[in-house]
């Protein structure tokens, strides 16, 4: 029945991996063996540099434009990992952007753009990949979702609700496709990549303040827990949604 044992590491794609969160689970990923896709929406360079540094260290990788607003460019970023690596054994929706402005301020076209990149992004990927991740014994699906499905934001509400929809869709997902897949999400709080930058810059003190840990995270700690989920040791935690936020969800 499965075309693939279990040892053999075929391929990852990680959404929005040139920087950030993303190009930290890759990197973990590919340290692995599994060959990864580091897509890029408009960090082209620094997917080049990344394959690079990946390949310097033995593993494989290479990079691709996709936009993950977009059903067929998704579909041809899983494709092209499917038949560079012979098959896909994981999927990590992590791009995602967030963009400050009030419900007043949003326009139908903010909605529309924050929806299909941070929701229905997911959702084309796991469409794309299912018929290449059904074929194995077990396969994982990790989706990096926001400490803002939870709470909300009050200068976000597109960004927080499609991070809601997330979560959702990551339940639906662990029903339907369980026993061999699993499916999973990570909530991040506070973590220090260029999302966060200019509010680091400009609050950095306060928002440490407010975080039980009284750090923000390192991209590295979401990506150890992201290998985690996808590993198959996680097979018996489905339907999850994990928060890593250092204690601020208890504020
Ligand atoms: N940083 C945080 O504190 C935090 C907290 C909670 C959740 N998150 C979530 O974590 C994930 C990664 O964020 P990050 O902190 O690593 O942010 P980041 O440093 O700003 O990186 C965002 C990544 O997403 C990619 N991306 C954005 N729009 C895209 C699109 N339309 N198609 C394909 N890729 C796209 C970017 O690609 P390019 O480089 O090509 O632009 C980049 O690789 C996001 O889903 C974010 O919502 C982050």
């Amino acid at each position: 029945m499965n075309e693939q044992t279990t040892d053999q590491k075929l391929g990852a794609v990680i959404t929005g991996s040139a920087r950030g969160i993303g190009a930290a689970i890759a990197r973990n990923l590919a340290a692995c063996g599994y060959g990864v896709s580091i897509n890029y929406v408009s960090g082209e360079e620094k997917a080049h540099r990344l394959v690079e540094e990946i390949e310097a260290s033995g593993g494989r990788a290479f990079a691709y434009r996709a936009d993950a607003g977009d059903y067929e460019q998704v579909r041809s970023l899983v494709e092209e990992t499917a038949h560079r690596y012979g098959g896909i054994r994981i999927v990590v929706n992590n791009a995602g952007f967030s963009q400050h402005t009030t419900i007043d301020q949003m326009s139908v076209e903010d909605w529309d753009r924050a929806v299909a990149v941070n929701l229905s992004g997911a959702f084309y990927a796991v469409k794309a990949a299912l018929p290449y991740l059904r074929k194995l014994d077990w396969a994982r699906i990790v989706s990096i979702c926001s400490l803002r499905a939870m709470t909300g934001s009050n200068h976000g509400a597109h960004y927080a609700a499609a991070k809601s929809g997330l979560i959702g869709l990551t339940k639906s997902l662990a029903l339907e496709l369980a026993p061999q897949i699993t499916a999973n999400a990570i909530s991040p709080g506070y973590v220090n990549t260029d999302m966060n930058a200019a509010a680091l810059a400009k609050n950095g003190e306060a928002i440490r303040a407010m975080i039980p840990a009284r750090r923000v995270a390192e991209p590295e700690e979401i990506a150890a827990l992201a290998s985690f989920l996808a590993s198959e040791e996680a097979g018996y935690i489905t339907g999850e949604t994990i928060n890593m936020n250092g204690g601020i969800y208890m504020r």
